[in-house]
């Protein structure tokens, strides 16, 4: 079987996939407070579309699917798409990226799926009003009662925290600190100038070194071995329960062992993070493309795939890097 393999001889065996560009929240750094323009229904992949192409993905060695949003429970039947993806023999990992807000009913249901092992949780402060008003909505409580019962689960929990600089930079060491009782990895993420509205002032920006240093002041930490194409580097502290992790999204040191794909909800191909787009899967598919000139387009979109995030940013042809993470999928 032939396997999705890129130029630099990194296999693909990961993909993202965003089901909707729709959430219910607005994030500050994601999303502007208005005036965002959603996609008509028609031009978003249906699950069926969906669940084709992943199929085809699989059959080329993808056996792990993220999926993301916007917000995934946002669209209608998520949980019935979960089901369906199940069904693909061929994946093994399904895991999900979400903002918390509206799953808190379906934990159960996803521990009963058993390929559902891990579930990142945006949460960006542990202060209930920091909270939202970074997210502008009042979701709080219910955040958190959902982070608690994740935690419970049988599910892999990893917290998202996007470190904005005199937003939530002083809640950094917080964060760590509930890695003592509790088993969660806690990531924290460069902020990305990615929030629909354009290149923000990003100078003021922590980096991986400077949200370190900061972890640093207050623990002793020890570097673990990742898996290799893991998107942070993680970190034990002594008597902690859970563990820690930053991400140099910005910053890019982890692009050399990257193994993953994106697919928009309307049907997009991204190579990278950066670049943007490359190929519109939904067109061709309903232009009557086979599985067999999916395989063949999927083999070929792979081989353009850029070395690393700056080539590919180098590479857009649409400008500045300002689509908000919702339509990217983070
Ligand atoms: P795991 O599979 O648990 O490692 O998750 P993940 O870190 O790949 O995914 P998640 O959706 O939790 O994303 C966390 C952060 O990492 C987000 O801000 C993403 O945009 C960022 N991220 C994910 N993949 C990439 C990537 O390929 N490149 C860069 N630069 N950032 C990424
Ligand atoms: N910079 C960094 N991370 C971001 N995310 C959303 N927007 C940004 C940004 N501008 C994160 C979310 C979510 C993940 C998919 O991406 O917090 O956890
Ligand atoms: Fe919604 Fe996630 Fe964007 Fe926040 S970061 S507005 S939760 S898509």
């Amino acid at each position: 079987m032939s396997t999705l393999i890129d130029s630099f001889g990194r296999q693909i065996n990961y993909v993202r996939l965003a089901v909707t560009d729709r959430c219910n929240l607005r994030c500050q750094y994601c999303m502007p407070a208005h005036g965002i323009e959603i996609v008509p229904r028609k031009e978003l992949l249906s699950y069926k579309e969906m669940y084709r192409v992943i199929r085809v993905l699989t059959e080329l060695g993808v056996n792990k699917i993220r999926l993301t949003g916007g917000e995934p429970f946002v669209r209608k039947d998520f949980i019935g798409f979960l089901e369906m993806l199940s069904f693909n023999d061929l994946l093994d990992d399904i895991n999900i990226t979400t903002n918390g807000a509206l799953i808190y009913n379906h934990i159960e249901t996803l521990e009963k799926l058993k390929k559902v092992k891990n579930i990142n949780l945006s949460i960006d402060s542990l202060q209930a009003d920091k909270f939202n008003e970074i997210t502008r909505r009042n979701v709080f409580d219910e955040v958190f009662k959902t982070m608690e019962a994740l935690e419970k689960s049988s599910m892999n929990l990893k917290l998202n925290v996007v470190v904005q600089s005199g937003i939530n930079t002083d809640e950094i060491t917080d964060f760590v600190r509930l890695t003592k009782d509790k088993d969660i990895a806690v990531r924290f993420i460069e902020e990305m100038p990615f929030n629909g509205k354009g290149q923000r002032e990003m100078q003021e920006a922590w980096n991986y070194n400077t949200i370190l240093n900061e972890i640093k002041s207050e623990f002793d930490v020890t570097e673990m071995k990742s898996e290799k194409s893991s998107t942070s580097r993680n970190f034990l502290i002594e008597n902690h329960k859970g563990s820690i992790g930053i991400i140099p999204a910005f910053t890019r040191t982890i692009c050399g062992d990257c193994n993953r794909i994106r697919i928009t909800s309307t049907g997009t191909f991204k190579n990278c993070l950066f670049d943007d787009g490359v190929f519109n899967l939904r067109d061709f598919i309903r232009n009557g493309a086979s599985n067999q000139d999916l395989k063949e387009l999927f083999l070929s979109l792979v081989k353009e795939k850029p070395e690393n995030g700056f080539v590919a940013e180098a590479n857009r042809t649409k400008g500045n890097v300002s689509e908000s993470m919702s339509t990217i999928g983070g």
